[in-house]
């Protein structure tokens, strides 16, 4: 049995959550995407943590976890997070590494800077965009390279000819040497050399003989193919791209979870259509939410329910369930507002223009407003103890996906959560 917990937004859905609550039953949860961009805030035992490359099944110890090839790793965060980890679980994690999982090395940070997509698309500047780059442009080092320290040199001692022919005016990349740079990943990577295997066999016997959970980063809109290109992250981030991001066609997914965030949010640069300023309720919505990027601390962009970008998700997704987050944090609306239409030159139009980012820009949202509720609905545990009008804001959104609810949560804690 199969599930994948997919964001339907631009991330920051709380996927953490949802996949910390359904790995206890797990016997593998599977990294698919992305790399330390990524920020899943969870609850253990208490205790708060923003994972940003280990799975949520680290917290439970029958549950192996794999970063699948198609991650980027940074080796440096990974042993970070590994650490804090152990300590807080006073036990070592089970983790799996894919030996076709590309390294993102400390060059990757500084070509982004370098090449200024921090401040153009509003990166997390974790050198995600370059190191997935080199993968495209077969300069990549891998981790299965760590194995094999001479074959790691020469591979290191080839990419670093190449930046210093191409940056010879930067002092950064001419700092770099193979040796310290070999060593000091070596060093890093020590915990994990005996876990650097062929994560795709490992994912295959799982799916025939238990529970396995993709855990995916980012959200549809952010997909590089099908996201808001160019402000979107630079891997698949939805279902349609799992498949080959563990090297397993068609993997049969039972129970396919979009997560989908009460209101809108997004971080980074790129069009917006259901954005609120500040003063329209924006910062109401970002202060209650308290809606800053776990990775970067960034303030994030806050705005209403966009359903047109919904369904779009939706497409890409296929969810058999959805899961609401942060309801709560609508309480004390006078009035809530989604979109099921945007306006664009004059005319009103339903798709989401996903391949015309200009197009998009232009589109003003059509909003259908709904009454709000104030009760507080943090220790709500029954659909039907919800308000009212929480519960028709609720069915609003099923019935336009034509998905079920699955879950609802209302409080960052695992028990501050309703299930249908
Ligand atoms: P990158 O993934 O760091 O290259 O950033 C590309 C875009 O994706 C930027 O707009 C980022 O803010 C956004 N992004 C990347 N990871 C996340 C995430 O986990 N949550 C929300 N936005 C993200």
């Amino acid at each position: 049995m199969a599930t994948a917990v997919l964001g339907m937004q631009w991330g920051d859905e709380g996927k953490g959550k949802i996949t910390h609550l359904l790995a206890k039953q797990a016997d593998m949860v599977v990294r698919f995407n992305g790399g330390p961009n990524a920020g899943h805030t969870m609850i253990d035992r208490g205790v708060k943590f923003g994972t940003h490359q280990i799975p949520a099944g680290a917290f439970y110890s029958d549950t192996c976890c794999v970063l699948a090839s198609g991650m980027v790793v940074d080796m440096w965060v990974l042993r970070e997070e590994y650490e804090a980890i152990s300590h807080h679980l006073g036990r070592e994690p089970q983790l799996l590494v894919s030996e076709s999982a590309h390294l993102i090395l400390p060059y990757h940070r500084i070509l982004e800077e370098l090449e200024g997509s921090g401040a153009r698309i509003g990166t997390t500047r974790r050198g995600i965009g370059t190191a997935y780059r080199d993968k495209a442009a077969r300069v990549g080092i891998r981790a299965g390279d760590l194995l094999h320290p001479q074959r790691l040199c020469d591979k290191l001692s080839h990419r670093l000819d190449l930046l210093k022919r191409m940056w010879p005016a930067s002092s950064e990349i001419a700092s770099l040497s193979v040796e310290s740079l070999s060593e000091t990943l070596l060093a890093a990577s020590q915990p994990f050399l005996e876990s650097i295997t062929d994560a795709s066999a490992a994912i295959r016997l799982a799916l025939k003989e238990g529970k396995v959970i993709f855990e995916g980063a980012q959200g549809a809109l952010l997909d590089l193919d099908f996201g808001t290109y160019p402000y979107v992250t630079s891997s698949s981030t939805t279902l349609a791209g799992l498949g080959n991001a563990i090297g397993i066609p068609f993997p049969q997914v039972e129970q396919r979870i979009g997560v989908v965030k009460a209101y809108t949010t997004r971080v980074g640069e790129g069009p917006f259509p259901t954005e609120l300023a500040d003063e329209e309720g924006g910062k109401q919505l970002r202060e209650q939410g308290g809606e800053f990027g776990v990775t970067t601390g960034r303030p994030r962009r806050c705005g209403w329910l966009d359903l047109v970008a919904l369904r779009h998700a939706a497409a890409l997704n296929d969810p058999t369930r959805l899961d609401i987050t942060k309801l709560d944090v609508l309480s004390g609306m006078a009035e809530i507002k989604v979109c099921r239409a945007y306006r664009l030159r004059g005319s009103k139009i339903t798709d989401f223009p996903h391949g015309r980012g200009e197009e998009l820009a232009l589109c003003e949202p059509i909003y259908e407003t709904f009454p709000g509720w104030d009760e507080e609905i943090g220790n709500v545990r029954k659909l039907e103890e919800l308000p009212q009008a929480a519960r028709d804001y609720l069915e609003v959104v099923t019935q336009e996906v034509g998905v079920p609810i699955g879950l609802v949560s209302v409080g960052p804690a695992p028990e501050e959560t309703i299930v249908t």
